[in-house]
C-alpha cells in the first residue's frame, strides 16, 4: 500500500490530517522539496535537503530530521509504491498553534513535517524527436523579494503560471524592473548565444534551482560552450540561438517560442541535445 509520512508516522495518505491551525495552512509558513527518483535513484537527494535546511534557518525553523532520517524517510515512502519513476514531495511548516498570531511561536511548537511520492514519467530520451519543446510568454515578475527561499507562499508563481496556461503557452518567463530576466514561474532559464550559455546568478530574485546547479556544473566540466552567470535583457534573449528552462521535474527542456516569436530557427538547437545528453548521462552523480 501506498504510504505518506508525517510527523513521524507512516499512513495511507486519506489517513493523514493536519489540523487547520498549522502555520502552512494560516500562513504558507513553510518550505517544500521535490526530488525526482528513477529506479529507486535521487536526483541531487543531498542538494534537495542542504537548499531545505537553508531555508529552515533562514526562517529559524528547528527540529526537523537529519540527512540520514530524511533519507530513510523518504527510501520507505518510495519502497511503498509499486511504480519505478516517482517523484518525493517534501513539505515542512512552523506547525501548528493554538492562536494565530504573526510572530513566530514559541520553540516548543513542533514543526510539521510531511512527505508523499507521486508517480513521474520516465525521463526523455537524450533525441530530438522525444522531446516536445516549449512555447512560453513573459511578464513583469510581480512576486516578493525573497523568491530564494523556497516557501509554499507560492501565489504570485501561480498566478504567473496560470497567465500562461492562458495564452496556451508552456510556461511564464520572468523579468525584474530593470528588464532582466531571471527565472520562470517555475523553472530556472539558460539562454545560449553563439556559444555562450547564459543563466542569471543567484540572488534574491530567484530559486537557486538544484537541476540549474547541476546542470552548469556539468557545463562548465565539459567546457563546449563558455558559461556566464548573467541575466540577459530583453534584446539579448531576443537575439538568442536557444533558450532551455530547467526543473527537477522537467529536466532541460528547450524552448522555440517566446510571445509568439520564434527562438532562433523556431526548432529544437543543437545545444539543448548536448545540454540534455550531459544532464541525462550526469544526474545522478548528484
Ligand atoms: C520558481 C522556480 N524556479 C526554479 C525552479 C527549479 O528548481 P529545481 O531545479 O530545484 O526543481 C522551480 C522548481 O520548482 C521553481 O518553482
Amino acid at each position: 500500500m501506498a504510504l505518506v509520512y508525517l510527523n513521524g508516522q507512516f499512513c495511507a495518505p486519506e489517513q493523514a490530517a493536519i489540523s487547520p491551525m498549522d502555520r502552512g495552512f494560516l500562513f504558507g509558513d513553510g518550505l517544500y522539496e521535490v526530488v525526482p527518483s528513477y529506479n529507486g535513484q535521487f536526483v541531487g537527494f543531498t542538494l534537495h535537503i542542504h537548499r531545505l535546511n537553508n531555508g529552515l534557518a533562514e526562517l529559524n525553523i528547528a527540529g526537523t530530521p537529519t540527512l540520514e532520517e530524511w533519507q530513510n524517510i523518504c527510501r520507505r515512502v518510495l519502497d511503498s509504491h509499486e511504480e519505478t519513476n516517482l517523484g518525493l514531495y517534501i513539505q515542512v511548516t512552523r506547525g501548528v498553534v493554538a492562536q494565530r498570531g504573526h510572530a513566530y511561536p514559541s520553540a516548543t511548537v513542533k514543526p510539521t513535517v510531511f512527505v508523499y511520492a507521486f508517480p513521474i514519467p520516465t525521463p526523455r530520451s537524450a533525441e530530438i524527436t522525444s522531446c516536445t519543446p516549449y512555447r512560453v510568454v513573459t511578464q513583469q515578475d510581480q512576486r516578493w523579494q525573497r523568491c530564494d527561499v523556497k516557501t509554499t507562499s507560492l501565489l504570485g508563481n501561480v498566478m504567473h503560471y496560470q497567465h500562461g496556461r492562458e495564452q496556451h503557452s508552456d510556461e511564464t518567463l520572468l523579468f525584474n524592473p530593470r528588464g532582466q530576466l531571471t527565472e520562470a514561474s517555475t523553472s530556472n532559464v539558460f539562454v545560449l548565444c553563439g556559444e555562450t550559455v547564459y543563466t542569471a546568478p543567484l540572488d534574491n530574485q530567484l530559486l537557486p534551482g538544484i537541476t540549474r546547479h547541476i546542470l552548469l556544473d556539468l557545463l562548465h566540466a565539459d567546457k563546449k560552450f563558455k558559461v556566464i552567470e548573467q541575466a540577459v535583457d530583453k534584446a539579448q534573449l531576443a537575439a538568442a540561438d536557444e533558450v532551455w528552462i530547467t526543473s527537477s521535474s522537467r529536466e532541460v527542456v528547450p524552448v522555440i517560442s517566446i510571445d509568439g516569436v520564434p527562438v532562433g530557427c523556431g526548432e529544437i538547437g543543437p545545444g539543448w541535445l548536448h545540454a540534455f545528453k550531459l544532464y541525462s548521462q550526469g544526474k545522478f552523480n548528484y
